[in-house]
């Protein structure tokens, strides 16, 4: 139980790199204050513009494999392959460092870049598909949040896929708590969609490539 708590504190730490909260301060607007509202790479590039959100995505994403790639530096050597449940806990202590930053009154992004991130690291073979299916997605529905829930649900459905495939090798109750907190993962980034959600089913949501937002 400590060295989960030292994975998620490490990863919460990370996550509080805010950056595109910081890059729209570099530029004197608070990203929080525009667009859609959000701390994340789409409001970024929808306020700031291309350079914005590709620095932004890239930011947030890298925080995440840091995380990832520290906590396995500190306990691979003893605890091995179940390593990868604590690699996951960093990955999320990072996704509620981002949506949550105890600086900025807990007001962030959604936390859809630094899962990529953690996907990335932690079960490099599910980006693929969730990388190729929110592309598709967002060039058909011009809808990034659809996108983003088909990223985080194609991960969850890989990541039980993979472990009982016994790709992920790890052991059996380490498998358990490993799906359970990929479920997280995409309860977190769901529920932090919902606002999104509510203006899909008004019909009122952003599309990508229109420059205004509401939030
Ligand atoms: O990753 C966030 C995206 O899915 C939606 O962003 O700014 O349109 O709420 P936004």
């Amino acid at each position: 139980i400590v060295a989960r708590i030292i994975a998620l504190l490490i990863g919460y730490g990370f996550g509080l790199f805010q950056t595109g909260y910081l890059y729209g301060k570099s530029k004197g607007i608070d990203i929080r204050k525009q667009g859609s509202g959000n701390a994340g790479t789409t409001n970024s590039l929808r306020v700031l513009g291309w350079k914005a959100g590709i620095i932004t995505f890239a930011g947030d994403l890298l925080k995440a494999v840091f995380a990832v790639l520290l906590v396995k530096l500190i306990f691979h050597g003893t605890y091995g392959a179940d390593t990868k449940v604590l690699e996951l806990y960093a990955g999320f202590g990072t996704v509620l460092g981002h949506n949550f930053p105890c600086y900025l009154q807990f007001r962030g992004g959604k936390g859809i870049a630094c899962t990529t991130g953690v996907i990335l690291a932690v079960c490099p073979p599910a980006v693929i598909c969730c990388a190729v299916g929110f592309l598709i997605i967002v060039g058909i529905t011009r809808y990034v949040s659809v996108g983003s829930i088909f990223l985080v649900s194609a991960y969850l459905v890989q990541a039980i896929i993979f472990g009982q495939l016994g790709w992920l090798k790890i052991s059996g109750a380490s498998r358990i708590e490993f799906y359970i907190l990929s479920a997280c993962f995409t309860g977190m980034a769901i529920w932090r969609h919902r606002a999104n959600i509510v203006r899909l089913m008004n019909g009122t949501e952003n599309k990508f490539g229109t420059k205004k937002g509401d939030k």
